[in-house]
């Protein structure tokens, strides 16, 4: 087996087994696509929730925030567009009677290419050692400039057969390519065809008055009707920011990689609203300014990349990725769309209902442009946890598994040992853990030997260990253990508040944008 494919498997099977994530109802053999976060995962998740939220909404005196209903009026996804665009082209195997999406079987093909590339540069790597120059072999090597080519070319004819709904061209492109079936090897292709994502619902109860509804696909849309509310109510003038985090729902067909593609999941959205034609300048910025964001959290600039759209959804006029190297690869982290004024416009004309901003300073009104930054919270939590597991091996030969969480996001900031069972140890430990959780969540824990419990911890991802022994009786101090470095100090009790708020406050993190 693959080591990418094992090191996912060791991914999702750590995530259960320390408490993050489950499958949804599993005692039914669980729902495809649909995961629970756990008493670790909800920590965790709600840290990454607040990391965007300050940096969004709190950091930014123009930026404020909603929470908007998941259900809204249905003349709503008329007007987005989604009723009539929001498709995948999905093709089916008539042999193993498997349904996949047709452009993510070609970007697989791509993707299988991209892995030859990195295998090459690996090889060089070891052959140059230190006087390697990555660029300068991606741009010269002849074989890797072969691949790329491939690349290029297979992704942009995909790029624009969709874009013209050319879905003749899409089922072409994969017989050409000699793509099969990834379950049962054959290449025997039904046509390509579109599917709607959404899911849709009723309200009411009977049947005559019921309402067909939708549950939301994304969550802009509660923004963009709640645009003029805002602003009146806020007095903010453009440029101006509207966010929000909260579930969304698609249908999807490929519902593979765990927790990268949901069926129900989680996006912090925000939408920025400008001036027509300076909506180009404030792409840039939010491109930069959201590449910061996650640059903040130390997880290495080389795993993350830009990818700016060939295909362009229904309401942009320019859209980047900003991808980030998942177990299985480079893949969509995050989307920035320049969306014009086709949201507010469409809702416009479908409500009657004028969305128009009076900008006292050219004195007249107009629909403002919007450019959107769009991360889907789950796929963060995969990207911090995946790129935080790691096996080390150590000194004395053995192994360690060690989740190294960035501290601010970790589910739990400490863990109390007390180091045993007796002479007072526990009564000490419990007055440390009863102050400290005032400000952060603790863990305490007095079972097995101490060396257990920081691999315990360690796995667990919590960054520091604080062991309580008998000298801690006599002078107030306490062992506090480095998950990372697994070094280890000794302190007073009384500084181990300030200690912690240094490595975990999302204010010093944050601090790192500017
Ligand atoms: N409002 C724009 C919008 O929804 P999108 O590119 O379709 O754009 C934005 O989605 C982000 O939402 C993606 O970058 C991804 O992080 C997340 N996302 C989309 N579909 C998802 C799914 N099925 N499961 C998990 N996350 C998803």
């Amino acid at each position: 087996m693959a080591k990418k494919e094992d090191q996912f498997k060791s991914v999702i099977s750590h995530a259960k087994e320390y408490g993050y994530i489950f499958q949804s109802s599993e005692i039914y053999d669980g729902l495809s696509a649909v995961y629970d976060y756990a008493q670790n995962g909800v920590e965790l998740k709600n840290n990454i929730r607040n990391y965007w939220w300050k940096a969004m909404v709190q950091l930014h005196d123009n930026i404020v925030g909603i929470d908007a209903a998941i259900l809204m009026h249905p003349t709503t996804w008329k007007a987005s567009g989604h009723v009539d665009a929001f498709n995948d082209p999905l093709i089916d195997n008539k042999d193993s009677k498997k349904r996949y999406r047709a452009d993510v079987l070609v970007e697989d093909y791509a993707a299988k290419i991209e892995g030859k590339i990195e295998k090459e540069v690996k090889k060089a790597e070891k052959r140059f050692g230190e006087n390697f120059d990555k660029e300068q072999f991606l741009a010269t090597n002849g074989r890797v400039k072969q691949h790329q080519e491939k690349i290029d070319t297979i992704l942009k004819r995909l790029g624009r057969s969709l874009e013209k709904e050319d879905l003749v061209d899409v089922k072409a492109l994969i017989e050409e390519l000699g793509i099969a079936c990834p379950e049962s090897g054959s290449k025997n292709w039904t046509e390509v065809k579109q599917f709607n994502l959404m899911f849709g619902t009723k309200l009411g109860a009977s049947a005559d008055s019921a309402m067909d509804l939708y549950l939301r696909p994304e969550t802009a849309q509660g923004i963009f009707v709640n645009f003029l509310n805002v602003q009146k109510t806020s007095r903010l003038k453009i440029p101006f920011g509207i966010a929000q985090t909260g579930k969304a729902f698609r249908n999807e067909i490929v519902a593979r990689q765990f927790i990268f593609r949901m069926r129900e999941f989680e996006q912090m959205e925000m939408q920025f609203f400008v001036r027509p034609n300076t909506q180009k300048e404030w792409y840039e910025k939010w491109k930069e300014t959201r590449l910061k964001w996650h640059l903040s959290l130390g997880m290495g600039e080389d795993n993350y990349r830009f990818h700016d759209h060939e295909k362009l959804a229904h309401y942009a006029d320019a859209a980047a990725d900003i991808e980030f190297k998942f177990p299985f690869g480079f893949k969509e982290l995050e989307g920035i769309h320049s969306r014009t004024d086709f949201d507010l416009s469409q809702h416009e004309q479908f409500s009657g209902k004028k969305l128009q901003y009076f900008d006292p300073e050219l004195k007249e009104s107009y629909v403002p442009y919007v450019v959107e930054t769009s991360i889907g919270l789950d796929r963060m939590f995969l990207a911090v946890f995946s790129n935080s597991l790691q096996t080390e091996i150590l000194e004395n030969g053995s192994s360690r598994t060690v989740l190294k969480l960035p501290a601010v996001l970790a589910p739990t900031k400490a863990a109390i040992l007390p180091l045993v069972k007796k002479d007072g140890l526990p009564e000490l430990a419990k007055q440390i853990e009863a102050e400290l959780k005032w400000d952060f969540k603790i863990a305490y824990d007095e079972k097995d030997a101490v060396g257990r419990r920081y691999r315990r911890q360690d796995a667990a991802g919590t960054p520091f260990c604080i062991t309580v022994d008998h000298q801690s009786l006599e002078d107030q101090t306490v062992t506090l253990r480095h998950r990372d470095s697994m070094e280890q100090e000794r302190v007073a009790i009384g500084t181990l508040a300030s200690i912690i708020k240094e490595a975990v406050d999302v204010r010093s993190w944050l601090k790192k944008m500017e």
